[in-house]
């Protein structure tokens, strides 16, 4: 295959040729190329089952190709497995972090390869060590600290200081920032640019495209497994990406229809939550209303929302849906009573991993839905997964797939379907749009602006300051798991929200 490819430009660090990987019922990768230099930082832009982690994946030996090529400094290479890739400088950092939280920061460092004397650790020397890599990404903390105690933004830190005391020429990060807070974003676009100075080559993944924008020489684009453009740095526009990705025009603002709240359908008493045990809210929500939950990241708003929905128990406080207290802590009896929640982490509370995409989607409403009350309808949960597939455009390979296979935004849309499904009167969404790509994000803006015309009442909880001026009705801002401040449409702006949000 010599002939046909083109001659990477010089200095090529790492190449990709003509990689083509193929899962039962999905081609996830179709000859794609991609190429990276020596100090350049990469971004690699696509829809979600666009195939970015699993190229990702194959570049650092997790996985290996159907067919196709690699080269490292124009040398072709075959990674056997993740340390052989390690070996040649290209150090992955996954899209769901992958640290020991039992273990404090320098054991993760240096995990496997401790510096030792016939075995015996040692440990001054660790610490010493993994000081200096701490430095390096700017983060303040002591090596002795326990990873499960630093927030994550921090733990991303930990990650890349774990990939540059193995000398990473090469770094891949898989949507690093989609949990980290704005300054911590912040400090991970400065550890980059350092990067960039000393050489390393960065791969980096993100939907958020104005940090794209803001950090990549380049940008390599996949769309449906294939590559469809290349930006250089003077081409890297919002626009230009965009339309690669998806193929069409995106609108960038939101369809946004006004709504006429009715009754009040959640209210909230004098709640206090575990987390913010010397914290009390109230609030409400009026059925066709959407309220946006604003605040920093850890104000304590997943906490809030966990606590009415009834996963958390509350310390105090009344919840009522319809004007009928719910007993507290009972997620079923919430369910009942035409509660759902979207939760923030899909993998941990969201989505059964191990079950089918149509079953994961017709749970939570199979009681509602079975035929003389104890059989699934089969048919029925077919048509509604069908439903949802469309209308949220799922990339999957079919019904039956396992949900664990998908790709990270494929599984939240699931997610957000299987609640969906349930037709609920109160709908409360944690960072519904994280990890989910521009076209599908306005697929579900529509969704929710939808159901608010149909009379349920929404609550959201978003970073994503756009999202909550865009979408909102009314925005609550939450400061140290307090409600700092209410803010209606007209009032909405960032300044105001910032303002509320910080102290
Ligand atoms: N182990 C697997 N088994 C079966 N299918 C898989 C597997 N891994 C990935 N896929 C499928 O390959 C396609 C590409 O997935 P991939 O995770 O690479 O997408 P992505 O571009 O990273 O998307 P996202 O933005 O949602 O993270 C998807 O259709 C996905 O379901
Ligand atoms: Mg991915």
């Amino acid at each position: 295959m010599t002939s046909a490819v083109t001659a990477a430009p010089p200095a090529t660090r790492l190449q990709a040729k003509g990689i083509t990987k193929r899962f039962p019922g999905v081609t996830a990768l179709d000859h794609v190329d991609l190429h990276v230099a020596a100090g350049e930082v990469l971004a690699v832009v696509g829809e979600n089952g666009a195939g970015k982690s699993t190229l990702m994946k194959i570049l650092a030996g997790v996985q290996s190709p159907d067919v196709g090529q690699l080269m490292v400094d124009g040398q072709p290479v075959e990674f056997r497995s993740v340390d052989d890739a390690l070996d040649a400088g290209i150090a992955l950092i996954h899209q769901e972090l992958n640290l020991s939280d039992n273990l404090d920061v320098a054991a993760n460092i240096f995990l496997g390869r401790e510096p030792n004397v016939g075995g015996w650790i040692r440990r001054k020397e660790l610490e010493e060590q993994s000081r200096e890599h701490l430095r390096r990404v700017g983060l303040n903390v002591s090596p002795r600290t326990l990873v499960r105690d630093l927030p994550i933004g921090q733990q991303q830190l930990v990650e890349i200081a774990k990939a540059l005391s193995i000398n990473a020429r090469v770094l891949i990060m898989d949507e690093p920032t989609s949990s980290l807070s704005q300054r911590e974003t912040e400090s991970l676009m400065q550890v980059i640019a350092q990067l960039r100075q000393e050489s390393v080559s960065i791969l980096y993944i993100s939907h958020r495209l104005g940090e794209i924008q803001r950090i990549a020489d380049r940008v390599t684009v996949l769309r449906d497994g294939k590559n469809a453009g290349e930006l250089e740095r003077s081409e890297i526009t919002h626009d230009a990406m965009v339309c690669r990705m998806v193929g069409r025009d995106v609108s960038r603002f939101y369809q946004r229809h006004p709504h006429t709240p009715g009754e009040v359908a959640l209210q909230v008493k004098d709640v206090t939550t575990t987390a913010w045990p010397g914290e009390s809210n109230s609030l409400a929500v009026k059925r066709g209303e959407i309220v946006g939950l604003a605040g920093l990241v850890g104000a304590g708003r997943s906490e809030l929302l966990n606590a009415i929905f009834g996963v958390d128990p509350i310390l105090s406080g009344t919840i009522q849906v319809d004007g009928q207290p719910l007993s507290a802590g009972d997620v079923r009896e919430s369910i009942r009573s035409g509660l759902a929640l979207v939760p923030e982490d899909r993998k941990q509370q969201g989505l059964i991993l191990e079950m089918t995409i149509r079953e994961n989607v017709s749970l939570p409403s199979l009681t509602s839905d079975a035929v003389a009350g104890c059989l699934v309808n089969r048919s029925r949960e077919r048509s509604l997964c069908d439903s949802f597939r469309e209308s949220l455009g799922i990339r999957m390979a079919g019904r039956e797939q396992l949900a664990g296979l998908l790709s990270g935004g494929n599984q939240q849309k699931v997610v957000l379907a299987k609640w969906l499904a349930l037709k609920p009167r109160v709908l409360l969404l944690d960072e519904p749009t994280r990890g989910i790509d521009i076209g599908a994000k306005e697929e579900i803006y529509r969704l929710i602006d939808q159901l608010a015309g149909e009379g349920v009442a929404i609550l959201f909880a978003s970073s994503e300051m756009e999202e909550i001026i865009g979408l909102s009705d009314r925005v609550l801002v939450m400061r140290e798991g307090k409600i700092t401040g209410e803010l209606p449409r007209d009032k909405v702006s960032e300044t105001a929200v910032m303002d509320l949000a910080t102290a």
